[in-house]
C-alpha cells in the first residue's frame, strides 16, 4: 500500500479520482488537501466532505490550503463545474464539518519529510508552491509527484497553448517544475494529451446506472452538467474525465506511456500557462518532466469500472 495526499479543487472529475482512489487497495489516502481552482476553496472542501460522504470515508482528513493563485486573479471554472463546483447536482451540505485550524501545507509539511508519501496534484500547484517556500525538504521528500496538467502536442482547454490547472495558477506551477529541475527530481505530467481521450459517454454512463444504480446515480448527477458543457463548447458526447486518468498512472504503470523531456511554464503574455515541453533536447537540460503522450483507454477504464463498480459492496 502507498501513502498518498491527493490535492485537489473539486470538481467534478475530481470526485470521480477521489472515488478512484479510495476504492484502490493499492493506495492509503492519508488526507485530501484542497486547493482554490475549479471551485473557491472553501467549496471545494465542502464537495470532498460530500463524496467521501458517499464512499462513507469521512475518517479521510480534509485541509484546506491556498485561496487564490500566487499572483494573477483568480478564475474559478464553476461555468464548466456548476455553480456548486459538482454539477448542480446540489448535494447537501455534510452536516458538522469545519475547516481544521492545520492548513493544507502544514498537514503536508508534518506527513511528507518521511520520504515514503507521493502527492497525486489534480488542481492548479499553488498548495505545493507554498510547500516549496515554507519547507523545501519536506515538498523534496515527496516520494512520486503525479500532476494533472498542461498539455505537449494537444491544443489547451483554456487558451489555445494552456490547460486549466496551469493556466491559472501559472507562477506556481512554474515554481515547481523550476525547483524540480534544480533538484534532479521529475513530475509526472498528465495532460490534456492523454486525458482529453478518457471520455464518459453516455453509453458508459448508462452502463455503470445498470451495474451499480447507487454509483451510476451519483455520477449522473455530478457529471450531467459537465455532459451539457462538453456539448455546447466541444460537440462531445459524454464528457472528458481528467483527473481519475492521474491516480490511474499513479497504480498502474502500463496505461500511460511518454517522454522524459525538460518543461518550463510560461507565466505571462499570450502563451500564459503552457507547458513549454523541450522534446528535442533544444535547450540541453536534464528532464523534470515524464510527460505522457499515450493512453491505453481501454485498460483505463477497465481499472476504473472495476473499482467503482465495487462501492458500496461487502470487502
Ligand atoms: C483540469 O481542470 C479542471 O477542470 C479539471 O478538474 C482538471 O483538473 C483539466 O484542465
Ligand atoms: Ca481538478
Amino acid at each position: 500500500m502507498k501513502k498518498i495526499i491527493i490535492d485537489c479543487d473539486p470538481g467534478i472529475d475530481d470526485s470521480l479520482a477521489i472515488m478512484l482512489a479510495l476504492q484502490s487497495p493499492e493506495l492509503e489516502v492519508i488526507g485530501i488537501t484542497i486547493v482554490a481552482g475549479n471551485s473557491p476553496a472553501e467549496l471545494g472542501f465542502q464537495n470532498a466532505k460530500r463524496v467521501l460522504n458517499f464512499l462513507g470515508r469521512l475518517d479521510v482528513p480534509v485541509y484546506v490550503g491556498a485561496d487564490r493563485p500566487r499572483v494573477r486573479e483568480y478564475v474559478n471554472a464553476l461555468d464548466t463545474h456548476g455553480c456548486d463546483g459538482l454539477g448542480e447536482s446540489f448535494l447537501p451540505e455534510v452536516p458538522g464539518q469545519e475547516i481544521p485550524e492545520k492548513s493544507a501545507v502544514e498537514f503536508m509539511r508534518e506527513t511528507l519529510k518521511g520520504g515514503d508519501v507521493s502527492v497525486i496534484a489534480l488542481g492548479p500547484l499553488t498548495n505545493l508552491a507554498d510547500l516549496i517556500d515554507a519547507d523545501i525538504l519536506a515538498f523534496l521528500s515527496i516520494e512520486r509527484l503525479v500532476s494533472m496538467g498542461g498539455n505537449f502536442r494537444s491544443h489547451g482547454n483554456c487558451s489555445p497553448v494552456a490547460e486549466y490547472n496551469y493556466w491559472e495558477d501559472p507562477d506556481s506551477a512554474k515554481v515547481v517544475f523550476d525547483t524540480l529541475y534544480a533538484h534532479h527530481k521529475m513530475i509526472e505530467m498528465v495532460g490534456l494529451d492523454v486525458t482529453r481521450e478518457i471520455v464518459l459517454t453516455p453509453e458508459k454512463l448508462e452502463d455503470i446506472k445498470a451495474r451499480n444504480a447507487v454509483v451510476g446515480d451519483f455520477i449522473e448527477k455530478i457529471t450531467k452538467f459537465y455532459f451539457k458543457f462538453h456539448w455546447e463548447w466541444e460537440h462531445i458526447r459524454g464528457c472528458v474525465i481528467n483527473d481519475p486518468l492521474a491516480v490511474a498512472q499513479f497504480i498502474c504503470p502500463n496505461i500511460l506511456d511518454g517522454i522524459e523531456a525538460f518543461t518550463e511554464v510560461e507565466t505571462g503574455g499570450i502563451s500564459m500557462g503552457q507547458t513549454v515541453v523541450d522534446s528535442m533536447g533544444f535547450y540541453r537540460k536534464e528532464s523534470n518532466a515524464l510527460v505522457f503522450t499515450n493512453v491505453d483507454v481501454e485498460a483505463f477504464w477497465e481499472l476504473f469500472l472495476t473499482r467503482i463498480l465495487e462501492i458500496g459492496e461487502e470487502k
